[in-house]
């Protein structure tokens, strides 16, 4: 089944990729457009176009999207890359998946016709091993089997529906009014009463809600790992409750980003892949409807060593839709005030690779004729100490190992296992031997000889800035940083998936529309523009200066 959607998966990219993306503005005349610029085409750069176009045509308002992605395509995080090389393969490398109570991405999925599927192709047993033995067994591999957990943990499971379901119901208030559009999370997650959630561990969380410590140890710890790398210590009590919510997971046949692209497209913004904005600053002059001067742009062609030149247009509105702090954008100090905050992420490693043999018994010191799991999900030992960031793993060293799915080597016309592993650090030659069983030589590097039997013949590691370490916190980075400025991923200290990221790209593109609709007060902005103590920059800083 997997290979039959292989083929339309690949009609599908292949119309992608012959789209043009070559800019259809509306009103290239110039007079009274509205420039945006959007700095990162993952989910909620994209979501933010998708939506600024729609909220602009419904209100009347003229506006012309740019977008700016360092990337050769939209999608951010979400991203596939081809097992063996084969664009009849693909495969998640970052976000995976999504549910149906991700509004955004599933009716995107079904405007734009896209193909989802279930996830987990790969009959056998799920595990949660904490390095030494089985915490937990289940011969299905779905989520929540209930009839196996009650066995072993009585009500929690229930009550853990329960408490994950109206968390579900509190948090999904957000998407409508009075809390949308929020200018303010902080303020909305007061309003929506999450701080509550928020303020505490997933061990406090879960504690207060009177769910048994076996169970949060054993399952939803194992959770909070697969999807955050956190152990319950580690994370707050929103993240601890969504990372409980996978039911009916799904996924886009030839990768989620296909949602992304397609937002894009459906924006008719001008798209510039493969171009990184290097800074950001004010434009001496000019000034727009409501006082503020425009914003100018340097960009440069991604992999160029060139410093960033200006871009020809200046701009309204900006929206960054990357973390600041890995997006390598110079400002001057006071463009931002005050400066955002800096946070903490998780470094991710996320390993594929195929092999023809299963997962060793001998690996989880099962006997060889003992089958081992499919699906190993791992969770803290009880001589392990819980840690954040690079020692989360603990005594099991890595914090998921799945089997995703059967594909085709096409040099050996074979079936093979392809795996996906999530570790805090590069596996090595002495952790793929045991785990497969078989002598890898200290030689391995990934690159993989063609002709002879390999026990991995295609090796894909990689490393993430992938979501923060989500410490409880009460306040979070709010979207409007002023002056026509506007900032996307705040959200992902609150809750860091694909469909929050959509979300505040949607909060953000209704705010700019909102004020751009507004009547303008035109006594308020000349009191904007002579305003003192807020310097105007005399100048771009030279180029060498970047
Ligand atoms: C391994 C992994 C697994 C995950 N699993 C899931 C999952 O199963 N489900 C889920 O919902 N979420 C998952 N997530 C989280 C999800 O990927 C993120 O929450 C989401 O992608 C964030 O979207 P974003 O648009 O805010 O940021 P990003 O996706 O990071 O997009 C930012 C974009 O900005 C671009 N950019 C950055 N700087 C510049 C610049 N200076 N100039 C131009 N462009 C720039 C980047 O190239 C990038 O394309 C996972 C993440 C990882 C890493
Ligand atoms: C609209 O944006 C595109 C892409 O940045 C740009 O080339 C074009 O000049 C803009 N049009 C107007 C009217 O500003």
């Amino acid at each position: 089944m997997v290979r039959s959607l292989g083929r339309l998966g690949v009609l599908a990219l292949a119309g992608i990729a012959s789209l043009s993306w070559a800019s259809t503005a509306a009103g290239d005349s110039g007079a009274g457009v509205q420039n945006v610029a959007i700095i990162g085409a993952g989910a909620a750069g994209s979501s933010a176009a998708y939506h600024l176009r729609q909220f602009a045509d419904e209100e009347g308002v003229s506006i012309n999207i740019t977008i700016f992605e360092s990337n050769k395509r939209a999608g951010g995080r979400s991203l596939t890359v081809d097992a063996f090389d084969d664009p009849l393969q693909p495969v998640e490398l970052g976000a995976s998946i999504f549910i149906r109570a991700n509004a955004i991405l599933y009716d995107a999925v079904s405007e734009f016709g896209l193909n989802v599927i279930g996830t987990r192709d790969v009959e056998g047993n799920l595990v949660v091993w904490d390095g030494e033995s089985f915490r937990f067994e289940q011969s299905d591999n779905s989520w929540w089997s209930f009839v196996k957990l009650f066995w072993k943990y009585g009500l929690a499971p229930y009550k853990t529906k329960k408490l994950v379901d109206s968390t579900v119901a509190r948090f999904l208030k957000i998407y409508d009014a009075p809390h949308f559009p929020f200018k303010s999370l902080t303020q909305a997650a007061i309003d929506l009463d999450l701080v509550k959630l928020t303020g505490v561990t997933g061990d406090q969380f879960y504690e207060d809600s009177g769910i048994a410590s076996l169970f949060a140890q054993d399952i939803i710890q194992a959770a909070t790992r697969v999807n955050y790398a956190t152990n319950l210590a580690h994370i707050h009590g929103l993240e601890a409750a969504v990372s409980m919510a996978p039911e009916g997971a799904m996924q886009v046949w030839g990768g989620n980003w296909l949602i992304f692209a397609n937002m894009v497209k459906a924006s008719s913004a001008g798209f510039l892949p493969k171009v990184t904005v290097t800074s950001l600053q004010r434009e001496k002059s000019a000034t727009t409807g409501d006082g503020a001067s425009k914003f100018i742009i340097s960009t440069k062609k991604t992999r160029s060593s060139r410093p960033g030149e200006a871009y020809p247009i200046t701009f309204d509105k900006i929206v960054v839709a990357a973390p600041w702090q890995y997006a390598g954008i110079e400002a001057p100090e006071d463009l931002i005030q005050p400066a955002i905050d800096e946070i903490p992420y998780v470094q991710l490693h996320v390993t594929l690779f195929t092999s023809p043999l299963k997962l060793s018994p001998g690996f989880f010191n099962l006997t060889p004729e003992s089958k081992a799991p499919v699906t190993v999900l791992t969770t803290l030992h009880a001589d392990d100490k819980a840690e954040p960031g690079s020692g989360a793993a603990g005594k099991a060293g890595v914090f998921s190992i799945s089997t995703l799915q059967i594909v085709l080597n096409p040099k050996t016309d074979q079936e093979e296992y392809l795996y996906k592993i999530f570790s805090p650090k590069v596996l090595d030659v002495s952790f793929l031997s045991r785990l497969l069983g078989v002598d890898i030589p200290d030689t391995f590097t990934g690159a993989v000889n063609a002709d002879n039997f390999e026990p991995i013949s295609w090796y894909y590691p990689h490393v993430f800035n992938s979501y923060p370490i989500e410490f409880p916190r009460v306040t979070f980075q709010d979207p409007v940083l002023g002056g026509g400025l506007y900032y996307t991923s705040g959200i992902e200290s609150f809750i860091s998936t694909m469909e929050t990221s959509a979300l505040m790209g949607k909060n953000v593109a209704k705010l700019i529309v909102d004020e751009l609709a507004a009547p303008k007060a035109p006594q308020e902005a000349k009191h904007t523009t002579t305003e003192p103590g807020s310097p105007r920059f005399d100048a771009a800083p030279k180029a060498d200066e970047l």
